[in-house]
């Protein structure tokens, strides 16, 4: 920690950090375009201006070294001017588009206008105005929009890896394009939307669904991968429109690939409402007897699957489970990724596409023998009952024993199964997944779930409070 000097008060920052996360820390804020804390300093769009001590011109903080004795003046009238001079240059070809924006309402170039702009503009010329272009399988450039920070160029270049944006021509003329005549096709057009601080680029899964103030938001946790990105979730009328960033700097998350960002239709679409029985919708009273008695007559039980489930409903499978009083395996691993240390698939996405694989782990819902191990002493019949948990059957599966899939929506497996159980998902409970670093990271109920819907920990609970209750009954009965 440092000392420095902001608007003529002493505080102790991180010299570590950059000088506007610095500030922001202690309660300032300086405006900002192009800087991100995980991307290069540039110094491009001019909107950080403040003064420092002993300087003759306002300077970009972005680029001033945080450093024992700096003093800095964030809100003369001179800053302010300049910072009004910036934006009514950054304004003076921007459209009047907030209206018909998808980005209004979480926009960094409205917010400082209103912040740091003058109010009026002294533009009178015609307006530049260049056709969108689509420049992504799932992305498109509006140019109007773009105040040519450069953010979404040195994102694909530092952290995907790839370069297919550039900036061309020059001062009025300037243009971010495709470097060559390939479209963007990889994992993170969301995140290149996520990062422009304007509408200039968005995406089309999302594009004119809703205005942005009119979500619920809860905090919650990517279920994507073992990576665990924290994610803010946006849901109206009870449907799961999007996953956005939810910023964490200390675990220097502030990205989301567009696997996990996308993947939201499960969650609305092909529910799993109704119990099913031999691959026909049914009810929890004709369905439950009939699992409660396999229980009873069960040899050997199996629960394999779970590294999708929280850590409380795994706990809480696992304590019931163990009551039956039956002998019984969990094995939570069901593909090769989830037996090794995960495997970067990108820079931010893994191999493992399971949540709380690591979870499993820290709970003991994992066996010696592995999935392998159980599909043989279930083909071979020492394993009677099988339930799985929101996983596909395991293909070379040829027993005759009995399978219960539990699940959050009707599959091939759930109409496979001899019994299908319906499932709350992640978004419609609260609990916590361990990400691959052991890092337990709770989420937040973000949709209100069908009323009686149980989450897999309840099912199990309800199985052996039931079970619990049959042998009461058959214990009154020989009395
Ligand atoms: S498209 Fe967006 S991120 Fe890229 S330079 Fe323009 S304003 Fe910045
Ligand atoms: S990297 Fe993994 S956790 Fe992060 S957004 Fe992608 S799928 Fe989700
Ligand atoms: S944020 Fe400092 S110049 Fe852009």
């Amino acid at each position: 920690m440092v000392t420095i000097k902001i608007d003529g008060v002493e505080y102790k920052v991180d010299e570590k950090k950059n000088l506007i996360d610095a500030v922001k820390a202690v309660g300032t804020d300086i405006p900002y375009f192009c800087y991100h804390p995980s991307l290069s300093i540039v110094g491009m769009c001019r909107m950080c201006l403040i003064e420092i001590e002993g300087n003759p011109k306002v300077q970009a903080a972005c680029n001033t070294p945080v450093k024992e004795g700096l003093s800095i003046i964030t809100k003369s009238k001179r800053v302010l001017e300049s910072r009004e001079g910036t934006m009514e240059f950054l304004l003076a070809n921007h459209p009047l588009d907030c209206p018909v924006c998808d980005k209004a309402g979480e926009c960094d170039l409205q917010d400082n206008a209103f912040s740091a702009g003058k109010g009026v503009s002294r533009f009178e010329f015609e307006k530049r105005n260049i056709p969108q272009e689509e420049i992504g399988d799932n992305l498109m450039i509006n140019h109007n929009r773009c105040i040519v920070c450069y953010r979404c160029v040195r994102f694909e270049e530092e952290l995907v890896g790839e370069s297919n944006l550039g900036l061309f021509q020059r001062g009025y003329h300037s243009i971010i394009g495709l470097a060559n005549e390939k479209t963007i096709k990889h994992n993170y057009q969301g995140a290149l939307s996520d990062i422009c601080p304007t509408g200039a680029l968005l995406n089309h899964k999302t594009l004119f669904k809703s205005r942005v103030w009119w979500y619920k938001t809860a905090k919650s946790i990517c279920h994507g991968c073992s990576t665990g990105c924290n994610i803010e979730t946006n849901v109206r009328d009870n449907k799961m429109y999007r996953y956005m960033t939810r910023e964490n700097a200390e675990l220097g998350m502030y990205f989301l690939c567009d696997k996990g960002r996308f993947d939201i239709e499960w969650l609305n679409e092909n529910r799993l409402f109704s119990y099913y029985e031999k691959g026909m919708p049914s009810e929890s009273t004709k369905v439950i007897p009939k699992i409660l008695e396999k229980i009873q007559a069960a040899t050997k039980i199996a629960v394999i699957g779970g590294a999708h489930e929280s850590n409380e409903n795994l706990a809480l499978i696992k304590a019931q489970a163990d009551a039956f009083n039956k002998e019984i395996v969990f094995e939570a691993r069901v593909i090769k990724p989830q037996y090794f240390v995960p495997e970067q698939a990108d820079f931010l996405m893994t191999t493992d596409p399971h949540p709380n694989t690591k979870g499993t782990f820290d709970l003991s819902f994992n066996s010696q023998g592995g999935i392998d191990a159980i599909v043989k002493e279930y083909n071979e019949g020492k394993i009677d009952l099988l339930f799985i948990i929101k996983e596909d059957i395991p293909a070379d599966l040829k027993g005759s024993g009995t399978i219960v899939v539990l699940h959050t929506n009707i599959t091939t497996s759930v109409k496979d199964a001899d019994f299908g159980v319906p499932i709350k998902t992640f978004a419609e409970q609260t609990g916590t997944f361990t990400n691959k670093n052991g890092i337990k990271q709770k989420f937040e109920l973000a949709i209100q779930p069908l009323q009686g819907l149980p989450s897999s920990g309840d099912f199990f609970k309800r199985l052996n409070l039931e079970l619990s209750m049959k042998k009461e009954e058959l214990a009154i009965g020989n009395n």
